[in-house]
């Protein structure tokens, strides 16, 4: 599917000075994470899913190719506005061609649970970044319940895997907190007969539940005694959206939102409003970690769509105060810890960030990014093998390093945030990523003040 008009890739180098003040109004794309489950669900649904609001970034392009190729109706009407015709649990139909998934972690991931209840085969690949990540967290459990895989060695991409008709319920306790896990087995627990439970060592963000209950779907969610949370999914349920067609509407995505309110707090004299937020909180753990920082974010006209949560948030440059951000905290901002590092860089005093260990496994080793990235631009810093250490410089950082993006958006962007407030540009030699979440962010930036350039 083309990347729809409009939609911008800046391709190679790009530099960020130190900026006057931040200003304006802005809203950020939609929901990543949303977006994708949108299209995933909308194609395991009898009827019609209209959504406003989708991401048109690459990872959400790559799942509505990969539906349409498993026989759902997918079709672009306006900008963000995407209309979906599923065929049913259990009525993908054998794709032509190998499922590209590119750069995106959840559209492999979710989908190979959408696969597992249809009795066909299928190929899914990616770029070398998504090559290179663990999958033996999604294949073990759907293995459990009855699809077969063949991937290469540590079930690593490209994956053959063959579903079946006749999967088993199971009850399964996740390794680690990992929404694109539970959504995995969640979504093939609805072609089995009987419960499905999915048990995760701490709440990661719920939005496949709260569509699945939308579309009709039971599920029952327990706290349990040390603070892990049970979902029970309710099998073969008829996923069905209403006569005329379900409207959808996705808020704009936190994790995007994430990088020019950072930028707005270390840029001195910064004031902006990012209007349309999610602000679900399983996702804002970042907000919570910057308040207690000493970060001026205030929520204003706190609101529900479609079963979301959303706010404006007005931002105002602030002093920072390094701080500890515990464990428990990670799953909630597990992709903001690239940019709290550029907020904790500027801080004064120290920042810990602990229980951080799946950093590892994302887009790129991004524990190892942070730390090679700011010790580059003269930031004091120390990683461990879950947790890292940023000495703050209590003002503008020294700057002056090139990063290297590693086919991951975030890194890309975050060390632009950074560059924004350093007393010495920053370049990052690749900006292409960054169109896989945030189409549009050098110019969404620029508009506000942003100091960006081709380097
Ligand atoms: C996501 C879950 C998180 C997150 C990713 C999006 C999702 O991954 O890092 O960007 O949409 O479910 P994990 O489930 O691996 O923590």
């Amino acid at each position: 599917m083309a990347v729809p008009a409009g939609s911008r890739v800046v391709e190679g180098a790009v530099r960020a000075r130190a900026s006057g003040p931040l200003q304006g109004t802005v809203e950020v794309p939609g929901d990543k994470s949303i977006s994708h489950r949108a299209l995933l669900l909308g194609a395991l649904t009898v009827g019609e899913i209209r959504t406003s609001g989708l991401l048109e970034g690459g990872d959400v392009l790559r799942t509505a190719e990969a539906v349409r190729a498993l026989g759902a109706q997918v079709a672009r009407i306006g900008p963000g506005a995407w209309q979906v015709h599923g065929v049913g649990v259990g009525g993908f139909r054998e794709p032509d061609d190998v499922l590209d998934m590119g750069n995106s972690g959840t559209a492999a991931r979710l989908l190979m649970g959408a696969l597992a209840g249809n009795p066909i085969t299928a190929t899914l690949t990616g770029d070398p970044s998504l090559r290179g990540r663990p999958m033996k967290r999604v294949t073990a459990p759907l293995e459990q319940m009855g699809a077969v895989f063949a991937g290469r060695s540590g079930a690593r991409l490209p994956i053959t895997m063959t579903g079946s008709d006749d999967l088993l319920p199971i009850e399964y306790t996740l390794p680690v907190a990992s929404a694109q896990v539970k959504s995995a087995v969640l979504l093939a627990g609805l072609a089995a007969p009987g419960c499905t439970s999915v048990t995760e060592p701490a709440p990661s963000r719920d939005h496949t539940e709260i569509l699945l209950r939308h579309l009709g779907a039971e599920l029952e969610v327990a706290t349990l005694n040390d603070g892990a949370r049970r979902i029970t999914l309710t099998g073969q349920p008829e996923l069905s959206a209403p006569a005329g067609g379900l409207e959808l509407v996705i808020p704009g995505d936190i994790s995007s939102a994430a990088f020019p309110l950072v930028s707005a707090l270390i840029v001195p004299g910064s004031r902006l409003l990012l209007r349309n937020v999610g602000v679900n909180p399983l996702r804002t753990g970042l907000i919570d970690t910057l308040q207690d920082m000493g970060a001026e974010i205030e929520r204003q006209a706190v609101r529900t769509v479609g079963g979301e949560p959303v706010a404006d948030l007005q931002v105002t440059a602030s002093r920072l105060e390094g701080v500890r951000v515990p464990p428990e905290r990670a799953p909630s901002m597990i992709d903001e810890y690239l940019v709290l590092a550029a907020a904790a860089a500027c801080a004064h005093g120290e920042t810990l960030m602990e229980g951080i260990g799946e950093l590892r496994v994302k887009e790129s080793d991004r524990l190892a990014a942070i730390a090679d990235g700011l010790a580059a631009n003269g930031v004091a810093v120390e990683a461990g093998p879950d947790c890292l250490r940023v000495e703050g410089c209590g003002g503008p950082p020294q700057g002056g390093g090139t990063v290297t993006t590693q086919l991951d958006h975030r890194i890309a962007m975050a060390f632009l945030v950074l560059g924004l407030a350093a007393r010495a540009p920053v370049t990052i030699d690749d900006a292409a990523p960054i169109a896989t979440s945030f189409p549009g962010f050098l110019e969404l930036m620029q508009g506000l003040g942003a100091d960006l350039s081709r380097a």
